[in-house]
């Protein structure tokens, strides 16, 4: 476990393509205090890559020490990508106490924002690991592990040049494929149009995927989606299915 979210990135990393665009960023006092606090027992500290965000690809995450099983215990696992400040984990944390919820985000003031309100209510089946996505779900979780696997308003890049950030792409749905279990559930959500059929299609064409528009289920709004409807863009919700077998074209 980490004691402080001060990361200082080695110099001379080559730049690649990211999907988000801040991470670290200052904690407040209060954000601080939160985080010297309750960091030990909802931060998952895995061994670092090259970067504050990245992840030894050896490494892998040990679900029952994370979350503090009984030895044979075991919880369905649900991961959100992004969770930002926390409103859809928190939730279905509340909601559901025998389901285990994991926020994977690399921004640390999201994280102290849900560290706060998670240690508020004292849930204890919520942990944060805060690292990029994609590497988690390729490597540092356990393959078939995952029950529910969401990924809701991700950063838009809304600039053509920028597209090439998006997160939801095949070799991002190649990873969560790898982590879903048959019969797994993605969700996806975006206020953004074109966002949200380049997400389709791409799912919709991965051989591990079936399904397409579907219903928002029991999430409720966060902190982006209201930003969107503020602006008046519609939401699409997507809900895909793992396949028991991938579809390869014949
Ligand atoms: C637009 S915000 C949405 C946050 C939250 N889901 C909501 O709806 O309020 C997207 C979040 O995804 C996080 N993010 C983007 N790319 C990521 C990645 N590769 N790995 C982990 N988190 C990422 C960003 O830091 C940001 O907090």
């Amino acid at each position: 476990m980490q004691g402080t979210p001060a990361h200082v990135a080695p110099a001379r990393i080559p730049r690649e393509v990211v999907s988000y665009s801040r991470r670290d960023g200052r904690l407040d006092p209060r954000r601080q205090k939160a985080w010297d606090a309750h960091h030990a027992a909802y931060l998952i500290e895995p061994s670092r890559g090259l970067r504050n965000t990245s992840i030894d690809p050896s490494w892998q995450l040990d679900l029952a020490a994370a979350f503090g099983w009984m030895p044979g215990q075991r919880r369905p696992l649900v991961v959100e990508v992004g969770s930002g400040t926390g409103d859809v984990l928190l939730d279905a944390a509340r909601r559901h106490p025998d389901v285990a919820y994991l926020g994977v985000e690399v921004y640390l003031p999201g994280i102290a924002t849900t560290l706060i309100r998670a240690a508020r209510e004292n849930l204890t089946n919520v942990r944060l690991l805060s690292a990029e996505a994609g590497a988690v779900l390729a490597t540092a979780l356990p393959a078939g592990g995952v029950a529910d696997l969401w990924v809701f308003f991700p950063d838009p890049w809304p600039k053509l040049r920028h597209h090439k950030r998006r997160l939801v792409t095949g070799p991002f749905l190649d990873a969560a494929a790898r982590v879903l279990q048959p019969g797994g559930v993605l969700r996806l959500a975006t206020d953004w149009p074109d966002y949200a059929v380049q997400m389709e299609s791409v799912a919709r064409d991965h051989p591990s995927f079936e399904g397409g528009v579907g219903e928002r289920g029991h999430r409720p709004q966060t902190r982006f989606e209201r930003k969107g409807l503020a602006a008046g863009r519609a939401v699409t919700d997507l809900v895909f299915h793992r396949r028991e077998e991938p579809a390869w074209p014949s």
